[in-house]
């Protein structure tokens, strides 16, 4: 599809990590024009002058002449806000955009599990934008946020063995890529030759985020998820791309090379929809038992970053069990992708 019009677009937070994949994936998009990029330090600068740029290939020119503006709703021009801010400007500035009447796509945590604003994976739970409806009486514009990084890689592999086999738990290890910190993130002395074995808040964010977004929305409202979840989140010496061990049981017993295709079969509204940043597959499951690897498997998908990678997908303990590793760009998939996919499907359904 094709919208009526091009939108403007602006970044929050834009010399972060996240906040350069975006300028990087906003550069000669279709439908979205980047009109407004925002700093806390370096209000005032060119972007191009104040950014370390860590997103690869060169800054895109139209975003190096952007003068950096304070994060402030009156100084922005923009249909779309999307928000790569820090947890608690967030919490603090993001309201402020949605009354005044931008709709607020946001990457942080600040406002994930609140009751009235919808936690997306766009091809996993679209249907809970109709909590939407909840937010018209007190703002303007409204608020959808993205999550973790680590929940989105790994809600899209779960989303089709849910609805074939129902789940009862969740077991998953992850192996997190450096990047998942923001710059400077670790440093560089506690992470090289070595594994942390604990992220702040991670394993909480994975739980609470994977029961909200495989709830079943009704009446405007989302009833989680009640299968069990356990999480351990690592911090490993790897650029990007995270890297997750999956244990799943099911209410049904699996069969797994069905599983393997079911994943790999699996499509979802963007789709169906073709938006611009969706993937042909958002699955894209290898036979082979040395993948996925984050070196050869973040950029997967037809466009480039946004598929998952499955892997090694075999049975548990039980027939009511199944393994497998998923793989996903943390920037790409996790963040600033997945987010451009969320700001599409908005426009395309309407919302924007
Ligand atoms: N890294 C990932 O893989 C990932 C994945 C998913 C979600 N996230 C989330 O996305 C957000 C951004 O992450 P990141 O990795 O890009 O962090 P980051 O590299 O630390 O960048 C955060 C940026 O926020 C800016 N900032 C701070 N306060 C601000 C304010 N009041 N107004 C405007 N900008 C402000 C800073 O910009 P200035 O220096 O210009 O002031 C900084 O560059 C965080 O909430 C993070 O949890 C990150």
């Amino acid at each position: 599809m094709m919208p009526r019009r091009i939108y403007k677009v602006a970044v929050l937070g834009a010399r972060g990590l996240v906040g350069q994949w975006l300028v990087k994936m906003l550069s000669g998009h279709p439908w979205f024009k980047l009109t407004a990029l925002t700093s806390h330090e370096a209000a005032g600068a060119k972007y191009g002058k104040s950014v370390r740029w860590m997103a690869g290939g060169s800054m895109p020119a139209e975003a190096a002449e952007l003068e950096l503006v304070e994060s402030d709703p009156k100084k922005i021009d923009a249909d779309i806000v999307i928000s790569a801010l820090p947890t608690e400007a967030a919490k603090r500035l993001e309201p402020e955009f949605a009354r005044e009447g931008f709709a607020v796509i946001s990457k942080a945590a600040a406002y994930r599990l609140e009751e009235r604003v919808p936690l997306i994976v766009p091809e996993v739970n679209p249907d809970h934008l109709q909590l939407l409806e909840a937010q018209r009486s007190s703002w303007n514009g409204l608020l959808v946020a993205d999550p973790n990084c680590t929940t989105t890689i790994l809600a899209l592999p779960l989303k089709p063995i849910a609805d074939a086999y129902g789940i009862r738990k969740v077991v998953v290890t992850t192996l997190q890529a450096a990047s998942g910190a923001g710059y400077p993130g670790v440093p560089s002395l506690d992470l090289i030759d070595n594994v942390i074995p604990y992220i702040p808040g991670e394993e909480e964010k994975v739980r609470d985020e994977l029961l909200k977004i495989m709830g079943s929305a009704r009446g405007g409202r989302v009833e989680w998820a009640r299968f069990e979840v356990a999480a351990t989140c690592t911090r490993v010496p790897v650029l990007d791309g995270h890297l997750e061990s999956v244990y799943v049981e099911t209410e049904k017993p699996v069969d797994t090379d069905e599983a393997a295709k079911l994943m790999r079969e699996f499509r979802g509204r963007p789709q169906e929809l073709k938006l611009p940043t969706a993937p042909e597959t958002p699955l894209v499951v290898l036979e082979g038992v040395d993948r996925p690897q984050p070196r050869f498997d973040r950029m997967a998908g037809s466009v480039p970053g946004m598929s998952v990678t499955v892997g090694r997908v075999r049975r548990g303990s039980s027939e009511r069990s199944l393994m497998f590793l998923a793989l996903g760009h943390n920037l790409v998939r996790g963040a600033a992708g997945s987010a451009l996919l969320l700001a599409e499907l908005l426009v395309a359904e309407g919302y924007v």
